[in-house]
C-alpha cells in the first residue's frame, strides 16, 4: 500500500503522516508538500527517518508535476490535507485561495484519475475538509451531513468548491472518492496564528489578546489525535463516494476558552490567579464572522465506531504542555515572516 498525503508538514497534516507511519509499517507513505508558511518539516523530526516515509517537495498548483508524480509512483491511496488553512489570511487575499484549494483540488483529481482510471479497484481519494462549508448555525442544531451548503469566508468557499468538485470526478468520472468535514482542530503543532496556539504564545509573551467582536462566537473543538484517528478510520472503512462529519460534540464560547485556556497558563506559568485574563482585549470583530459552528457526528460514531478519546480540559492541558517544552519550535516559526504576519493582521508587534 502506497500513499500519499498531501500536506503533511503542516499541522493536522503532520499528524496523518505520524498516525499512518506508527499504525501502518508495511504501508510507504509520501508526503507532498510545498512547505509554505504553514509547512515545516520539523513537524515530523520523529518520524522522518523511517524506511517507509518519503518527503516530495512540490506545489499541487503545478498540474504538469502532478501527472508526473502519478506517473513516476503508482499510489493506492491519496489523503489530500493541503490547502490554505486560515480565514484571516482569506479575507486579505481570496485569489491564492482558490488557486491552491480549487484548482489544487482539481489538479489532484486529474492526476488521480489518470494514473487510475485503467483500475479503480483499491483505489481510495479522500479529500479532508471542514465544517465551515456549512455557514453558520444560530443558538441551536447541528451540522449533520445533509446540511446544504453556506459558506460565508473566502477560505470556506474554496473548501465547499473543491467539495464539489471532488463529489463530481466521483459522480462523472466514477473516481473512488471520500470526504470528511471537520471541526476545529486544536493539539501540538499548530501555527500560531489559530486561535489557541496564538493566545497562548501571546500569553507567554505577556502581549494582549485580542478577541474578535465580544467573544460569543462558538467552535466546536476536537483534539487533533483524534482527528487522525477519523481518518484513519474512514480511509479503510469509510463507503465510497460518502461524506462523514467529524467533531467532538464540544461547544465553546471563545470567551469560555480563553478564560479556560487563561487558568491553565496561570498555573503552568506559576502565575496568579486571574494574571493572564487581564491580557484579553477586545477588538474589531472579523468581517463575516461565522457565529457558531456544532457538528452532529452520530453517522461516523454508529457506522465506524469512531469516538473521541480525550476531554477537551485534558487535551488543552497537554496542549498548553506541549507548547510550553517546545519553546525552539514556537520561536523558530514565529520569527522572520510571522512578525510582518503579526504587524499587518494586528497592528501592533
Ligand atoms: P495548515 O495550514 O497547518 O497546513 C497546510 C499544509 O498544506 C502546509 O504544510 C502547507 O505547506 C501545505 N500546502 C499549502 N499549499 C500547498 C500547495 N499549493 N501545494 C502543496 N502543499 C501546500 O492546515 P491544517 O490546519 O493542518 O489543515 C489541513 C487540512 O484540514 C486543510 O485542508 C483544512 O482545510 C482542513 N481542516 C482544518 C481544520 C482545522 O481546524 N485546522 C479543521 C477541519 C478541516
Ligand atoms: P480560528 O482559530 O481562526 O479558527 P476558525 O476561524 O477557522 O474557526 O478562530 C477560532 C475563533 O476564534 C473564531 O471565532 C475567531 C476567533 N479569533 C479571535 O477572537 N481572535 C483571534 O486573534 C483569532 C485568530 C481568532
Amino acid at each position: 500500500m502506497h500513499i500519499l498525503i498531501t500536506g503533511g508538514a503542516g499541522f493536522i497534516g503532520s499528524h496523518v503522516v505520524r498516525h499512518f507511519l506508527n499504525h501502518y509499517p508495511s504501508y510507504t507513505i509520501s508526503n507532498l508538500d510545498s512547505l509554505t508558511y504553514a509547512g515545516n518539516l520539523a513537524n515530523l523530526s520523529d518520524v522522518e527517518e523511517r524506511q517507509n516515509y518519503r518527503f516530495v517537495k512540490g506545489d499541487i498548483t503545478d498540474g504538469d508535476f502532478l501527472m508526473r508524480l502519478f506517473e513516476e509512483h503508482q499510489f493506492d491511496g491519496v489523503i489530500h490535507l493541503a490547502a490554505e488553512s486560515h480565514v484571516d489570511r482569506s479575507i486579505v487575499n481570496p485569489t491564492a485561495f482558490v488557486v491552491t484549494n480549487v484548482m489544487g483540488t482539481v489538479n489532484l483529481l486529474n492526476a488521480a484519475k489518470a494514473s487510475w482510471q485503467s483500475d479503480y479497484e483499491g483505489k481510495k481519494f479522500y479529500h479532508i475538509s471542514t465544517d465551515e462549508v456549512y455557514g453558520s448555525l444560530g443558538s441551536g442544531g447541528l451540522f449533520t451531513e445533509e446540511t446544504p451548503y453556506d459558506p460565508h469566508s473566502p477560505y470556506s468557499a474554496s473548501k465547499a468548491s473543491s467539495d464539489h468538485f471532488v463529489r463530481a470526478w466521483h459522480d462523472t468520472f466514477g473516481l473512488p472518492v471520500v470526504i470528511s468535514n471537520c471541526s476545529n482542530n486544536y493539539g501540538s503543532f499548530q501555527f500560531p496564528e489559530k486561535l489557541i496556539p496564538l493566545f497562548i504564545n501571546n500569553i507567554l509573551h505577556n502581549k494582549p489578546l485580542p478577541v474578535y467582536g465580544k467573544g460569543e462566537n462558538i467552535r466546536d473543538w476536537l483534539w487533533v489525535v483524534d482527528h487522525a484517528q477519523a481518518i484513519d478510520l474512514i480511509y479503510h472503512q469509510g463507503k465510497t463516494g460518502e461524506t462523514y462529519n467529524i467533531g467532538g460534540h464540544n461547544e465553546w464560547s471563545n470567551i469560555d476558552l480563553i478564560r479556560l485556556l487563561c487558568r491553565i497558563m496561570d498555573t503552568k506559568l506559576s502565575r496568579a490567579a486571574g494574571e493572564s485574563e487581564k491580557l484579553v482585549t477586545y477588538v474589531t470583530d472579523r468581517a463575516g464572522h461565522d457565529l457558531r459552528y456544532a457538528i452532529d457526528s452520530s453517522k461516523l460514531q454508529r457506522e465506524l465506531g469512531w469516538v473521541p478519546s480525550i476531554t477537551f480540559e485534558k487535551g488543552l492541558e497537554l496542549t498548553v504542555e506541549w507548547y510550553l517544552s517546545n519553546g525552539e519550535w514556537l520561536n523558530n516559526v514565529t520569527s522572520g515572516s510571522y512578525q510582518h504576519y503579526y504587524e499587518k493582521m494586528y497592528g501592533v508587534r
